[in-house]
């Protein structure tokens, strides 16, 4: 058994020396603790929320009992003040990460979140492993997180004006010439698309969402949206005493939102110390069979956004609904599930599945080469992806939304039910009462895109 404590509190975070901000920590630092455990672990998390404000724990992509996963479809949130003790095995070896699943935009940008590295049983051989968490916070002119903003923010979801890993804006990573590192990357931040790139090197993908692909893959630059993770192999090509920055590179989320220049993210320090043997690379060898989806339930879940000018505000939208007005999509346990997943808007979409790992079928019906597990998968603007899943067990009510804060928080959220294969389907509720949109006295509603 594997027990850890997490405290919810107030705390300073320092973004780099000296530079310290008012933040939301779990235990006093971000990222929180980093929890690593074996595939076969019972995790215990004894959680206490010293916040002012009530707050739940997720555990993204963590295959959790329903109950266990911190939405608040399954949990009332945890008051100022109160406990819970979480409770799950760890079934899958991978980079997963936790934060809440209570007012994101602020809770998570804030610095509630922390990495999970899960180990199984054939971990390559390597010499350093780093695990990157990827993240960015605005701050106002007097240096603190700023508060939610306008009407543009909501729509674009917050891209700050500092670029973090692991909490610092001024993180240093050391190299040694000739070895090989393994770095277990995860984007946090509320809106950015992280486009990574090493100039002068390589990265070699190990890993997705769900763990070990079956078969890795060279590659110059690695994309992750917001939700996402990474394994990758880094080869320390470069001299002794050399530095190069790891980039972002430019990324064009749609309707004028994303990034347009080059940007550090972090420094790589390589040390004076002369160069390691350069060692063959570890292969990965990890079949994955394709969801075979003959016998599918087919749905499609639509994607988009109208302008509520009534209310000076965006709504996002799936199938029509807005959270938390929202009509569960039922799946039995054993039935597969395909779903064609529809971006109605000009703008990308990271699309997260709660509890089930997925494989993404095709995408604008090109047949995708790779098959992997994945929990979140960028669904670009006017763009469709299908995906396949299997709920093998584990009944109830799950979640599926777009990673970017502010859209879940503007209603881009739906609920996937999970019932027994042979239990009545539960009355489907009369539509929502009407989404603030639809009841807006004198409205001026319009579908962008
Ligand atoms: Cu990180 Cu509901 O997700
Ligand atoms: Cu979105």
């Amino acid at each position: 058994m594997l027990e850890v404590q997490l405290d919810a509190r107030e705390d300073d975070w320092e973004l780099s020396r000296g530079q310290r901000v008012r933040a939301m920590t779990y235990n006093g630092t971000v990222p929180g603790p980093t929890i690593e455990g074996r595939v076969g672990d019972t995790l215990v998390v004894n959680f206490t929320n010293h916040l002012r404000e009530p707050t739940t724990i997720h555990w993204h992509g963590l295959r959790v009992p329903a109950a266990m996963d911190g939405s608040e479809a399954v949990q009332t949130a945890v008051p100022p003040g109160g406990r819970f003790r979480y409770q799950f095995q760890l079934t899958d070896a991978g980079t997963f990460w936790y934060h809440p699943h209570t007012d994101e935009p602020v809770q998570m940008e804030r610095g509630l979140y922390g990495a999970i590295v899960v180990r199984g049983n054939s971990e390559p051989t390597v010499d350093h492993e780093q695990t990157l968490v990827l993240d960015d916070v605005r701050l106002d002119t007097t240096g603190q997180i700023a508060p939610p903003g306008g009407l543009l923010e909501q729509h674009s979801g917050r891209e700050g004006n500092t670029r973090l890993v692991n909490g610092r804006s001024d993180l240093t990573l050391r190299m040694r010439a000739g070895e090989l590192q393994r770095w277990h990357v995860i984007n946090a931040a509320s809106a950015r698309y992280f486009r990574l790139a090493l100039p002068g090197h390589s990265f070699v993908v190990l890993g997705t969402d769900g763990g070990f692909l079956p078969q890795s893959y060279r590659t110059a630059e690695v994309l992750l949206t917001p939700g996402d993770r990474v394994d990758l192999l880094v080869e320390a090509t470069g001299a002794p005493s050399s530095t190069v920055a790891l980039q972002t590179l430019p990324y064009d989320r749609g309707h004028g939102a994303g990034t347009t220049e080059i940007e550090d993210v972090l420094r790589v320090q390589y040390t004076a110390e002369p160069p390691l043997p350069r060692r063959t690379l570890p292969q990965i060898v990890n079949p994955i069979a394709r969801i075979d989806t003959q016998n599918a339930v087919h749905r499609t879940i639509t994607l988009d956004e109208v302008d509520d000018v009534a209310h000076q505000r965006m709504v996002f939208r799936i199938n029509g609904e807005a959270h938390p007005n929202v009509t569960p999509v039922i799946a039995r346990i054993g039935e597969t599930q395909v779903w064609e997943i529809v971006n109605a808007s000009g703008m990308d979409h990271p699309f997260h599945l709660h509890g089930f790992f997925f494989q993404v079928l095709d995408r604008n019906g090109e047949p995708e080469s790779r098959v992997s597990w994945e929990d979140t998968v960028n669904i670009p603007g006017n763009a469709r992806v299908r995906i396949a899943f299997r709920p093998e067990g584990r009944p109830g009510m799950w979640m599926f939304h777009c990673h970017i804060l502010e859209h879940v928080a503007n209603g881009m959220m739906g609920h996937l039910q999970v019932i027994a294969a042979d239990a009545v389907e539960p009355p489907q509720r009369s539509p929502a009462p009407a989404s603030p949109v639809q009841a807006a006295p004198h409205q001026h509603t319009h579908v962008h895109g």
